[in-house]
């Protein structure tokens, strides 16, 4: 019998090995196992890729005969299905383990519980819930596509104290400190994309990548309805990481034969949308998607009901300017009684600056 404190420690344990697959697992979750025999622990997996095994498959194949009679810690509901893979209740069951402890169960309502009954049909002692909130906090984004059928959409903007994202020129490099610059390269590796406006690219030039950190490169989108673009573009770049981009028909035909030599992928739409963009994605499979774009994009993602999540750092530092931009552009809210008003709001200091989050 083990302890509710080592238990937690195992789902613990599973978190940190999923999280190692971090922004590659779209559109499955991020699942991580352990197995414990005697309060060691003899197998670890965790699940790498769409296609690939599931977490405790991986567990399973590590531990070999030592699975009989173990205890498997599992953050999210083992499957019993036939997806890509065979369902891995099957193969707990076939293992012979006697335990299984899960982190959340499967938020798919058409599947969730069933894996969970049929081990119990099996004579395994099933518990549920351990840690719990922190396996769904992993995967947010997962939850929110099964939930909603769309990708879960952050806005992340930096802003100056007087709520300014650039100064009245446009200039905005940097406006927060090196320790929040490297977590937003952090939360990109997490996400599956991440999409700027066409005015962003003509006054940034961003990069968008995940930089010296490890993990690999969100798709980079540009929302473009003019494409009045430029031919070079550190976007451009499709070797360091993939690029879409998203316009209207027939828009700039010639630069659209420029960006497909380079290997930058261009899709038309009958209409540039926040919400057509985010089906577009959501059929690619993405779960997670960071809007890093300005103020009046922003303002028609939020309009278009595709952003869920705010990440606003905020910078002790002054700017001023009274049409300098600002993070969130016209909303058509005429009175402070319809402001949006954020839930589950947390606050932390990044060295110098703040970040505020919450959910809308
Ligand atoms: N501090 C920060 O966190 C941060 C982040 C991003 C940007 N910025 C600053 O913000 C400023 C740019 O702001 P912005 O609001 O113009 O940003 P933006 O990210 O460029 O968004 C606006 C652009 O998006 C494109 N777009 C495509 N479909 C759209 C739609 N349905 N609705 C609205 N736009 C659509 C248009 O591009 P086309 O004109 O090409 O058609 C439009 O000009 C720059 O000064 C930049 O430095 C700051
Ligand atoms: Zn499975």
């Amino acid at each position: 019998m083990n302890s509710p404190d080592f238990d937690q420690q195992m789902m613990q344990r599973c978190l940190q090995l999923a999280r190692q697959a971090l922004g590659q697992t779209s559109p499955n979750p991020l699942v991580g196992s352990v197995i414990v025999q005697n309060g060691e622990i003899v197998g670890e997996g965790f699940h790498p890729k769409a296609g690939e095994p599931h977490a405790e498959i991986f567990a399973l194949r590590q531990a070999q005969e030592r699975a009989k009679g173990a205890t498997v810690y599992v953050s999210l509901e083992p499957c019993n299905h036939y997806g890509r893979t065979p369902p891995c209740t099957d193969a707990l069951i076939a293992a012979g383990v006697s335990k299984v402890v899960v982190g959340m169960v499967d938020p798919n309502p058409l599947v969730s519980g069933k894996g969970v009954e049929k081990l119990q049909e099996s004579g395994i002692e099933v518990v549920v819930g351990v840690e719990e909130s922190a396996c769904r906090q992993l995967n947010e984004a997962f939850i929110h596509r099964i939930l909603h059928h769309q990708p879960l959409g952050i806005l992340k903007y930096a802003m100056t104290l007087d709520g300014k994202i650039a100064a009245t020129t446009g200039h905005s490099a940097w406006i927060t400190g090196t320790a929040s610059r490297q977590l937003v390269h952090q939360v990109r590796a997490a996400c599956d994309a991440v999409i700027v406006g066409g005015n962003t690219l003509r006054k940034d030039n961003p990069n968008l990548t995940t930089h010296e950190v490890a993990g690999v490169n969100p798709l980079r989108v540009v929302m473009s309805k003019t494409l009045d673009l430029p031919s070079e573009a550190n976007l451009w770049q499709t070797d360091i990481a993939s690029t879409l981009v998203i316009t209207e028909r027939t828009r700039n035909s010639k630069l659209q034969a420029q960006l497909r030599n380079r290997g930058v992928e261009v899709i038309e739409l009958a209409s540039v949308t926040p919400s057509g963009v985010m089906q577009l994605l959501y059929e690619r499979g993405l779960s997670s998607v960071l809007w890093e774009c300005g103020g009046t994009l922003a303002a028609q993602a939020i309009a278009d009901g595709v952003i869920q999540k705010i990440m606003a750092f905020i910078a002790p530092k002054i700017i001023g300017g009274t049409i300098a931009p600002c993070p969130i552009g016209d909303l058509g809210l005429e009175k402070m009684t319809q402001a949006l008003a954020l839930q589950r709001v947390t606050l932390q200091q990044i060295d110098g600056d703040i970040l505020i989050e919450g959910y809308l």
